[in-house]
């Protein structure tokens, strides 16, 4: 697997090069994209080209591209790299320029990159065999647009870390109110006395398109009630369950926190409803 293209043209991924003054390698000035693809199957294209459209809005790049040339672009590269279990990554930056200067260039062509790197299988509704994260809580350090899905990670990164050194897999991110965010790479769930909680949209976290399906699917079934609120840290610590939630992994369960059990520290009933549902229709979307 190691079709990637970029700037126009299909080659190896060795032999993809972009200059040192890109302003995505200068700035982080650009955005990305993670599309999940099974046996040739999309998941939630429309939905990732929308999110990627609104992020080149707000941080002013154009490049014309249709969603019909996105959707070219993701098949060509399926068919490239095999129709196994795929991420599909996007990045758009501003561009290279001649020179390092933080105002945006009058004349640059936005430098389009994208590749593909294997995942897991898409997760099975199966208590015994999902797997499980543990995780650590930190003051969320990002900027204040993470609605934005920006290459500048360095605090996703850095908040990543910690949990990886705490022993941990991922890391639960709160503001200064002390209120959930999200994680450094996912949106985050809790379950309370059967309920489905998540905090509401806004800049201080990614629109996720997995938390988007979730939810969407969660409410056309009903039979799983789903609430969009603020959740203080207490809140998330007292939980039944902690699910967090990105492209790769749909609704992974969380049984730790800080090394404290969440709930009975079991898988729960509530998650194993909630992906039955999520695997019965992700390809919907
Ligand atoms: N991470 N929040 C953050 C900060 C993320 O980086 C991600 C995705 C999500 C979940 O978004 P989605 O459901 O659209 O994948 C939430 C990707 C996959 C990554 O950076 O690799």
């Amino acid at each position: 697997m190691n079709t990637a293209y970029l700037n126009g043209k299909f080659m190896p991924i060795e032999q993809a090069k972009i200059s040192p003054l890109d302003r995505g390698f200068l700035f982080g000035d650009g955005l990305y994209e993670v599309v999940p693809s099974y046996a040739g199957k999309l998941v939630g294209f429309q939905p990732h080209i929308n999110r990627m459209n609104e992020g080149l809005k707000a941080i002013g790049i154009s490049n014309g591209w249709s969603e019909k040339n996105w959707l070219d672009l993701c098949l060509k590269l399926i068919k490239e790299n095999g129709r196994g279990n795929l991420g599909i990554y996007i990045q758009i930056s501003r561009g290279t320029y001649e020179s390092r200067a933080h105002r945006f260039p009058d004349k640059v062509t936005p430098t389009i990159f994208a590749f593909c790197f294997e995942i897991a299988s898409p997760p099975v509704a199966d208590k015994t065999v999902v797997k499980t994260y543990k995780v650590s809580t930190a003051k969320d350090i990002r900027w204040d647009r993470r609605d934005i899905k920006s290459t500048s990670l360095l605090g996703n990164v850095l908040h990543y870390q910690q949990g990886v050194e705490q022993g941990n897999q991922e890391t639960l991110l709160f503001n200064d109110n002390n209120e959930l965010t999200e994680a450094s790479s996912c949106n985050a769930f809790i379950v309370k006395n059967g309920k489905v909680l998540t905090p509401p949209l806004d800049h201080q976290k990614l629109p996720g398109v997995t938390r988007q399906i979730l939810i969407d699917i969660l409410r056309k079934d009903g039979s799983i009630p789903i609430e969009e609120r603020v959740l203080s840290m207490n809140e998330v610590t007292e939980a039944d369950e902690v699910w967090i939630t990105s492209s790769s992994r749909e609704i992974a369960p969380v049984i730790a926190i800080d090394s404290i059990p969440v709930g009975n520290g079991q898988v729960g009933d509530v998650w194993l409803a909630a992906q039955t549902l999520f695997s019965a229709n992700r390809y919907n979307y």
